[in-house]
């Protein structure tokens, strides 16, 4: 083989080695899609009197949460609507604001952090509720209380002073995470990434009653 040829053959074969590689890391990293819950029971209402229940969510867990929020509030007589943080534009339509948000690598996803950031202004003027969905809440202990409101700092950092702080455990359902995430849980023998629903429903039901008077 002349020195040409060799170096055809080796450009074609690490060119075909970087395609493979990058088409399985982009496999590797893709999440199938999710449910997300919407709600609305803004009924007949006058500008700024509804209340806001807005989520981040990668596989949909965190809006089952905030879908149950939004209905213990609509039942108290709010007008109120549930929708993914990505779909707020606007805060004017109301009084208040509940702000919910999955937790990935210890942080709350960054969509969160950029809506209080973005509407930090109408915020501060407004009852602002968060709330955390986690692995690390999935025993209620006072050290994962604590773990999981760190967890939350980047998001109580730009929401100043919250009405109401509360975490709560999460769900995780391989079959709705990417191949990549399937195969690094399966390998966890700690457990703490074991396949589960650890959402404490009676316990968001009470923290939605608590928040009627506070909004
Ligand atoms: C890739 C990945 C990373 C996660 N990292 C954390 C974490 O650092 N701390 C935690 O408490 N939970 C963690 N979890 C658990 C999720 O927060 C939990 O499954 C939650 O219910 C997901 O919400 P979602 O269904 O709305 O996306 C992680 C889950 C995944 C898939």
């Amino acid at each position: 083989m002349n020195r040409r040829k060799f170096f055809q053959i080796a450009g074609i074969t690490a060119g075909a080695g970087a395609l493979s590689c990058v088409g399985l890391t982009y496999w590797a990293a893709q999440e199938p899609k999710a449910d997300f819950c919407e709600l609305s029971c803004l009924k007949e209402t006058n500008m700024g009197d509804g209340i806001l229940v807005a989520y981040a969510s990668k596989c949909g867990s965190t809006g089952e949460i905030a879908e149950a929020v939004g209905k213990v509030l609509c039942e108290s007589g709010a007008a109120v609507d549930v929708k993914r943080v990505q779909d707020v534009k606007d805060l004017k339509p109301y009084r208040a604001v509940v702000l919910g948000t999955a937790i990935r690598m210890s942080k709350p996803l960054p969509e969160t952090v950029t809506l209080a950031k973005k509407h930090s202004a109408a915020l501060a003027g407004l009852p602002v509720a968060c709330f955390s969905v986690g692995m690390a809440m999935n025993t209620d202990t006072p050290e994962n209380r604590q773990k999981a409101k760190q967890f939350l700092a980047p998001l109580l950092d730009a929401v100043k002073s919250p009405v109401a702080v509360e975490t709560f455990g999460g769900k995780l359902d391989y079959s709705t995470l990417s191949p990549l995430f399937r195969w690094m849980f399966s390998q966890d023998k700690s457990g703490e990434m074991a396949e589960g629903d650890w959402r404490d429903w009676a316990a968001i039901d009470a923290w939605a009653k608590s928040l009627i008077p506070l909004l």
